[in-house]
């Protein structure tokens, strides 16, 4: 049987007081709506269908999935009438619905919901509740099958007492689906169509349904405002962290780092507090990092230690290299084996090659280094003209004097020695000491003034 999944994500999110559509607030550093994208297709869906409305090219825009079918609800009657407006485009056997305000639904609790559907069948998620405040209450009979699902504000004293609530989700046939919408009125007090409401309509033309009933409240919870989304945020780190902990990495703090993207870590990984993973992360085996640290999208050696208060982005930090304290490394860099990257120094797009040193105090852009180069603290490359950027080349065993400017394009050779304070604008030859500074120069009888001379 092949399946449809329709997520509805047309609705405004007024509560969340914000300018970006609802289902685009990030979790975890990816939009929520993605999160649902990408457990829909956990599960094989042959078919995804988004309905958006709200900010609809906004949220088009914000997704890149050409699977995805975009389906405009241009006024939000109710989640019935949501589904309905995707069903004709699609053309599966089988529909699941799911929220894109319900982010972290896993894949493991909506199988048994496509597994062995048939005809006149619901089969709906549900949810154990110490709070079921907002939640549609699911009422069942003497014989606990359920009848019907009652919305918070339709319901009286007897049903708002009901701890079983409506998750949302629900599974069935295709075309039970559409007829049963088409039974749906809005008669009720929020003047909607409700998809609940198909439950009555199923039982009525001798159909079944049957609950699966989860006590995970935070797998099957909405995001209304912004203190949920804080709440689920959380929820999702930690599980973050209790992944990395379960492989074997070492945290200061299971509270105290976030991963906002994909995080892969080797053996006998250390993190200290505070640390912020973006992007997609790879750390190699005894790769310390230390506290305060931000890294996206940087592939981290072995043996790497990165110190307190770095800030590393776009780059690949080789085998047995030190980093920082506050070092920045931006975009296009890369330190290769026992490179090292100190205080204070910011690279861009620079190949630091092997054994080489930026302690402290530098800029180094738009540079090549050969291996075992030596760069004194305080060295600029001067990159940028105010037009172009332009290159620096620095030779093997260079030694570069504390407080040097490298006026780029310019080379410098191989074991080449340019004296501190230099400013260098044109090819230091390999080997031989450059110096582009004022010779230092003693002045004879000279007398330093005193108070009361004349
Ligand atoms: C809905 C359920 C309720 C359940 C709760 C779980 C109905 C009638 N009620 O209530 O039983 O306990 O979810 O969170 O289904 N949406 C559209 N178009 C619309 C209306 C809604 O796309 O016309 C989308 C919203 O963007 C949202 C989702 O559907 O993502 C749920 O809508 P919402 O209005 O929040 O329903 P609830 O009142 O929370
Ligand atoms: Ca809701």
């Amino acid at each position: 049987m092949s399946l449809a999944i329709v997520i509805l994500a047309a609705g405004q999110g007024t509560r969340m007081r914000s300018r970006l559509p609802k289902v685009l607030h990030p979790l975890g550093g990816r939009p929520m709506l993605q999160h649902v994208i990408d457990t829909a297709h956990q599960l094989a869906a042959d078919e995804i269908a988004v309905v958006v409305g709200h900010g609809a090219e906004q949220v088009q825009a914000a997704i890149d999935d050409p699977t995805v079918r975009w389906v405009l609800q241009a006024e939000q009657l109710g989640t019935g009438h949501a589904v309905a407006q995707a069903l004709p485009v699609l053309e599966a056997d089988d529909v699941l619905v799911l929220y894109g305000d319900v982010p972290l639904v896993r894949a493991e609790l909506l199988r048994p919901l496509v597994d062995g559907l048939a005809a006149g069948r619901i089969h709906l998620l549900t949810v154990t509740l110490d709070d079921p405040t907002g939640y549609g209450r699911i009422v069942r009979d003497e014989r606990g099958e359920v009848r019907r699902i009652v919305e918070q504000k339709d319901a009286d004293a007897d049903t708002l007492r009901i701890r079983e609530g409506n998750t949302g989700i629900l599974a069935a046939r295709r075309a039970d689906l559409a007829r049963w919408l088409d039974e749906v009125d809005d008669d009720n007090a929020q003047g909607e169509f409700y998809l609940t409401d198909v439950i009555e309509h199923c039982i009525a033309g001798g159909g079944h349904v049957q609950a699966w009933r989860v006590d995970d409240e935070l797998a099957v919870a909405g995001v209304n405002d912004k203190r949920q989304l804080n709440r689920l945020e959380r929820a999702y780190q930690h599980q973050q962290a209790d992944r990395l902990l379960a492989a074997g990495v070492t945290l200061a703090d299971r509270a105290r780092i976030d991963v906002r993207g994909e995080l892969v870590a080797g053996r006998d990984v250390s993190i200290d507090i505070n640390c912020v993973f973006e992007g997609r992360v790879v750390l190699g085996d005894d790769v310390t990092i230390g506290p305060n640290c931000l890294l996206r999208d940087v592939e981290i050696g072995d043996g790497v230690q990165v110190h307190a208060n770095s800030v590393l982005e776009g780059s690949v930090v080789e085998a047995d290299c030190q980093v920082g304290p506050f070092a920045r490394l931006r975009p296009g860099t890369r330190l290769r084996r026992g490179a090292k990257a100190g205080n204070f120094v910011e690279i861009k797009q620079g190949d630091i090659g092997e054994g080489s040193k930026v302690n402290h105090l530098s800029y180094i852009g738009d540079a090549r280094l050969g291996r075992d180069v030596n760069i004194g603290a305080g060295t600029i490359t001067c990159n940028y003209d105010g037009a172009r950027k332009h290159h620096t080349d620095i030779g093997d065993g260079a030694f570069i004097g504390s407080n040097s400017a490298l006026v780029a394009p310019v080379t410098i050779g191989a074991e080449a020695t340019i004296g501190a304070g230099s400013v260098i604008t044109r090819e230091a030859p390999a080997g031989q000491l450059t110096l582009a500074r004022e010779r230092q120069t003693t002045v004879p009888h000279w007398k330093r003034p005193k108070k009361g001379d004349h």
